[in-house]
């Protein structure tokens, strides 16, 4: 583990747009609308994660953060929200899910949600050592349905154009990432683990290579970078950014994802939200101008 004595500079460039180069078959720009740190300006900041990504295809919204942030952080940034053409949820959770009863108020259109089916699993979190904290949807499906929700629920991939798609399920391949194991789903039976089956990621083909919009990673952010590459018969990732879910992880662990970073030879890495500041900290020393801090705000350009 590295010595961390850097100063920390003020890098505005990444409250504002990061441009990314010329000559992609895909024009994408990628915004994060919510996160649980705000980028300088009039942004808001909450424990969550909401990501835009707009190609010229299709427009897709991954996740929309806990509460008001991904449509308050919209408008300061001019972002019509009626423009989304499918939502993606990259797992249940309430950070992720939380703000989509105010998105599709704001939308006031029927839209297809594609999520993994077991975003209605009885999701909770331990808390003082009981698993007793309520931490899934905090809506009813039907409340959503009336408000325009179309869910198309799978454990698969779906292709939603011929460049983008999801992830569905993530195979547990590497040795050192495994689930978090202060989370639960409550059935009839009684307490099961969760084992955040319905955790996807979003990957965007680019000319320069993938581009993966993680959520949480619960199934571990080198897992999600495998099943990406083995999706897409596409070695080359060229933007990884979103939660990396470092928050508990061991050093061990953290070498490790380190190690295998580097090796899967990624040119811009973005991470934030339950990657935590201790683990963002080290990533952001190892990987030096490769690595921005994705804060609510933050507009890349890959044009
Ligand atoms: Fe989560
Ligand atoms: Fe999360």
């Amino acid at each position: 583990m590295p010595d961390i004595r850097f100063s920390i500079t003020d890098r505005e460039g990444e409250t504002s747009t990061i441009a990314m180069g010329a000559g992609d078959r895909v024009k994408v720009r990628i915004t994060t609308l919510s996160d649980n740190t705000a980028g300088r300006g009039d942004f808001l900041a909450e424990w969550g994660l909401s990501i835009l990504v707009e190609t010229e295809d299709i427009n897709v919204l991954l996740d929309t953060g806990m509460r008001i942030c991904s449509s308050y952080n919209a408008d300061v940034l001019g972002i019509d929200l009626r423009k989304v053409d499918r939502i993606v949820l990259s797992h249940g959770h309430v950070d992720h899910t939380g703000g989509l009863r105010n998105i599709l108020r704001r939308m006031r259109k029927e839209i297809e949600i594609i999520a993994h089916p077991d975003i209605w699993a009885a999701k909770y979190g331990r808390r003082q050592g009981y698993p007793e904290q309520y931490i899934g949807v905090p809506y009813q499906r039907c409340e959503l349905e009336s408000l325009g929700a179309i869910f198309n629920l799978t454990t698969e991939p779906v292709r939603i154009t011929d460049t983008v798609m999801t992830t569905g399920e993530i195979p547990m391949v590497t040795d050192f990432e495994e689930i978090d194991a202060g989370l639960f789903v409550r059935e009839d039976a009684g307490w099961r683990p969760d084992k955040i089956l319905d955790d996807q990621a979003l990957i965007i083909n680019s000319e320069r290579g993938l581009v993966v919009v993680l959520g949480c990673a619960h199934r571990g952010i080198i897992n999600t970078l495998y099943h990406a590459r083995q999706l897409t018969g596409t070695e080359k990732i060229y933007l990884v950014l979103g939660g990396a879910h470092l928050m508990n992880a061991s050093e061990d662990q953290l070498r490790q994802t380190i190690a295998a970073l580097r090796e899967l030879n990624i040119e811009r890495l973005g991470l934030c939200h339950c990657t935590d500041l201790p683990a963002t900290s080290v990533i952001a020393y190892e990987f030096g101008e490769s690595f921005f801090f994705n804060k609510a705000g933050t507009g890349i350009d890959l044009t």
